[in-house]
């Protein structure tokens, strides 16, 4: 059955800005409204100032006003599906430390994760 949080994962996917690595990655990311928010990686020629498909579209998210989070769909084209790196889990765990994270490749092979079990133990807010 068609996913719309999937599809639109796939889509952004194709504005990937990824020269150096030619490595795309789409996400979005769905508010408790049941809007949708995309990103795709954005990379630069320093390498470091690189940004990643997820936490492009959680700040897009968050600057449309949005505050709670139900799932974020990684897509990429791996055959091992390919999760959010470690900074992505940090910033989803901040925002959405219950979400539920998809991810998906095109052939459409999914799998589903909890971000508390992505990053378990995690530094937050709590501690400070
Ligand atoms: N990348 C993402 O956008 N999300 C991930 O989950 C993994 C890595 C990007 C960053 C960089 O542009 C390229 O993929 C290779 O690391």
């Amino acid at each position: 059955m068609r996913d719309p949080l999937i599809e639109a994962a796939l889509e952004v996917r194709r504005n990937a800005h990824a020269p150096f690595s030619h490595f795309q990655v789409g996400a979005a990311i769905e508010d408790a409204d049941g809007r949708i928010h995309t990103g795709c990686n954005v990379e630069n020629s320093t390498y470091g100032l690189t940004l990643c498909a997820e936490r492009l579209a959680v700040f897009k998210a968050i600057s449309e006003g949005a505050r709670q989070f139900r799932r974020i769909v990684v897509a990429a084209d791996t055959e091992t599906l390919t999760p959010p790196c470690g900074a992505c889990r940090q910033i989803l765990w901040e925002f959405a430390a219950d979400i539920e994270v998809v991810l998906v490749n095109l052939t459409g092979k999914t799998e589903t994760h909890r971000i508390k079990d992505l990053l378990p133990r995690a530094f937050d807010a709590s501690f400070l």
